[in-house]
């Protein structure tokens, strides 16, 4: 399966780059298979440094606004405990990982991992279809070259009823956010 999460990794500079990324995994999460876009500074760290954290978190928020690259305070952090890495300290568990293989051949990069601890910190809170709506409005937002504005609008659009129904205020700041992202990437036809 893929789970959704949030990888640290080291910029060039030392400081640490948050990025959201879905591995393929598995609930024992002892390997984690990453497939970062070139462009992407995960792709470029993780290929220097090969190695990171990665974190199973609950805070839509972030998420978004690290997919965006959208203003926001910098999560805080300390270091991992078997790798020279950093861990987010607001976080449901995380994976500190070593990369073993890197495959440049197909499609898309492939980066395996090994994950070389586990920790955690407490409990996912459960099933919210707020926070799963607006990960897949960010997701779509995220692809915004490749979908287009319309298609989506559209999914944001889609998103928003749960979002209304189910989220809390950290829920719809987030939406709103992914919407404001795309309506100022793209003017109207
Ligand atoms: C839930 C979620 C999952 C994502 N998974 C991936 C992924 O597996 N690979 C990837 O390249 N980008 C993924 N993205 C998009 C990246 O997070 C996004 O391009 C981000 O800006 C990359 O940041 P970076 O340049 O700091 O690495 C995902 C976005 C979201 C919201």
């Amino acid at each position: 399966m893929i789970l959704e999460g949030l990888v640290t990794t080291r910029n060039p500079d030392g400081s640490v780059n948050v990025a959201p990324q879905g591995p393929i995994t598995s609930a024992a999460l002892t390997t984690l298979t990453f497939r970062p876009f070139p462009e992407s500074n995960t792709y470029a760290n993780l290929q220097r440094e090969r190695r990171g954290v990665f974190h199973l978190v609950d805070d839509v928020l972030l998420l978004a606004q690290t997919a965006l690259d959208l203003p926001h305070p910098p999560p805080s952090t300390e270091p991992a405990a078997r790798i020279d890495g950093q861990v987010l300290r607001d976080c449901c568990r995380w994976c500190e990982f070593v990369i073993e293989r890197i495959d440049l051949t197909g499609e898309r990069p492939v980066f395996e991992a090994r994950v070389v601890h586990r920790g955690w910190r407490r409990d996912h809170c459960g099933f919210n279809r707020a926070r799963h709506a607006v990960i897949e409005a960010t997701i779509a937002a995220s692809r915004l070259a490749w979908l287009g504005r319309d298609e989506v609008l559209a999914e944001i659009a889609r998103c928003r009823a749960p979002v209304l129904k189910t989220g809390d205020e950290r829920e719809q700041e987030a939406l709103r956010l992914v919407e404001e992202f795309v309506q100022s990437r793209v003017p109207p036809p």
